[in-house]
């Protein structure tokens, strides 16, 4: 039984053969990879959310394995019915139960079908606004490093279900910034502030060295938001870095429903 809701009405969706239709009519295929675009008003050829560009730096270099301690540590997190909100391409996504997931990004969410294609696997477009889930159908929920929206998922969570939200923690990359900036600045690690619906319930720290050579590097500034930020002449000190040892930490704060 699917736990997806129609985008238009809101109605169950049911899956029949490549098609998710609802009662009143209302149906979206599924694209070829497996998933099923639910967000409305988009064209074919749109493109919402992180680019085809940035959608594929983040796969070449996730797929290293320089984030794998918080893959790890995530992945022992996972029971139930679990959701990824925002899962990008789908990196963090190691499960063998029902898993759900989307994105704004159908770019993102056409690479994540294509990593995580066994039927226990359900991924769609949708706008973390409105996410076209059945309420209280979620047992844990991840949401990694994207934006926060509490009472919707609050909604989502069953009673006594988890949300995993990871945020950069305060030594996160800092040796790249020391090598940009004169002052380099700690990250502050503030978590998502909540007004009752979710309740931020235990705070763990995920860290590890890796050493990181001169083209990961790069991607890896690419993908960060001090890319936009640092001059020329700054973004040069980084390109002439051979190999770094480079701190990736990360901060998994567990919210329960209230
Ligand atoms: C920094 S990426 C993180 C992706 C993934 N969680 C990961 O860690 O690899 C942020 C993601 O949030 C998505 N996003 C941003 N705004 C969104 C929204 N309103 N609804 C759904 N996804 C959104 C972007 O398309 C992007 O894939
Ligand atoms: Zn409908």
């Amino acid at each position: 039984m699917s736990i997806l809701l129609c985008p238009v009405c809101g109605e169950k969706l049911n899956r029949i053969d490549s098609s998710f239709c609802c009662k009143s009519g209302h149906s979206f295929d599924m694209a070829k990879e497996g998933y099923v675009n639910l967000l409305l008003g988009s064209k074919p050829g749109d493109s919402r959310g992180d680019s085809k560009e940035s959608a594929r730096a983040r796969h070449e270099f996730l797929q290293k394995g320089y984030y794998d301690c918080l893959k790890v540590a995530i992945g022992e997190r996972l029971s139930g019915t679990v959701l990824d909100i925002c899962c990008g391409e789908g990196y963090y996504d190691d499960y063998d139960g029902p898993f759900y997931g989307f994105d704004i990004s159908k770019e993102m969410v056409r690479l994540a079908s294509k990593r995580n294609k066994s039927d226990n696997y359900h991924y769609f477009v949708a706008n973390l606004s409105s996410i076209p889930i059945e309420s209280e159908s979620i047992d844990t929920a991840m949401h990694l490093f994207a934006p926060f929206q509490e009472n919707e998922f609050s909604r989502i969570l069953k009673p006594d279900g988890v949300l995993y939200s990871v945020i950069p923690g305060e030594n996160h990359l800092f040796e790249m910034k020391e090598i940009l900036y004169e002052n380099p600045y700690k990250n502050d690690e503030k978590a998502p502030e909540t007004t009752g619906a979710l309740i931020l319930q235990d705070t763990t720290k995920v860290a590890e060295k890796v050493t990181i050579t001169g083209e990961d590097l790069w991607t890896l500034f690419s993908m960060t938001p001090y890319f936009y930020r640092t001059s020329e002449e700054d973004k040069a000190k980084l390109k002439a870095t051979k190999s770094l040892d480079l701190t990736v930490e990360f901060v998994i704060l567990k919210y329960v429903k209230h």
